[in-house]
């Protein structure tokens, strides 16, 4: 896992597995077909790495030869939140990692005048005790970002009940999240050079959402 100086909540998955991955991500020819099975692959991937840290604790089970007291993650309740459209393509490969957790959704566009994020839904499971992993492919301006951690934390889930997941990440946007929610920690595959004048991630991958979804 690799930190920058500049960003103390930002982790960089730097898994050799990972960074092959997106690299195929990145190529302008990759079909929505491969693109969108990257992304899952990449994303339960990243899932491994970010769950390394949920408490065990034991129960007593028979195996055919004897009892033994064995490890299963305690009682820690997790939510997976994809921001729509394109956090749809991580939750995916989460689900196929934690195929009991709940699933929110947060719907947030950016407006294409003023960049800022607009909602239109909101739907979550009760908040009790849960971590929350937030999905979103591209923290670009940050600014979907922060909602998405905003409407949480607007319903009483803590900093620390937040991991939130994107793929790549451009500078600005990292600054961004970290000004409005530094104990949030921030788990990304590449942090990018910038952004360009339409806010899109250089040299990034494109729009996220239309090569998942093969729209344009
Ligand atoms: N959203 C995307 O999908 N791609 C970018 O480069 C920036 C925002």
């Amino acid at each position: 896992m690799l930190h920058d100086p500049r960003f103390p909540n930002l982790f960089i998955l730097d898994h050799p597995l990972i960074q092959h991955k997106l690299t195929h991500m990145r190529m302008k020819d990759t079909s929505t077909r491969t693109f969108r099975q990257l992304l899952r692959e990449i994303t339960q991937l990243m899932g491994y790495e970010i769950t390394r840290d949920l408490p065990l604790t034991t129960q007593r089970i028979e195996t055919p030869i004897q009892s033994m007291d064995a490890p299963i993650i305690a009682g820690r309740k997790l939510a997976i939140v994809p921001v729509l459209r394109a956090g749809i393509g991580m939750s995916d490969g989460l689900l196929d990692l934690i195929p009991s957790a709940r699933v929110g959704h947060i719907g947030v566009y950016r407006d294409p005048e003023t960049l800022e994020p607009v909602e239109y839904l909101v739907r979550l499971p009760d908040l009790a005790e849960r971590t929350f992993i937030l999905c979103d492919p591209m923290v670009a301006t940050g600014n979907s970002a922060v909602y998405a951690v905003n409407v949480l934390k607007q319903r009483g889930v803590t900093d620390a009940q937040i991991i939130f997941l994107a793929l790549v990440a451009a500078p600005e946007g990292v600054k961004v999240f970290q000004d409005a929610h530094p104990h949030v920690k921030l788990y990304v595959a590449g942090l990018d050079n910038r952004l360009d004048e339409h806010a899109y991630i250089v040299p990034g991958l494109g729009d996220a959402g239309d090569r998942i979804f093969g729209t344009k």
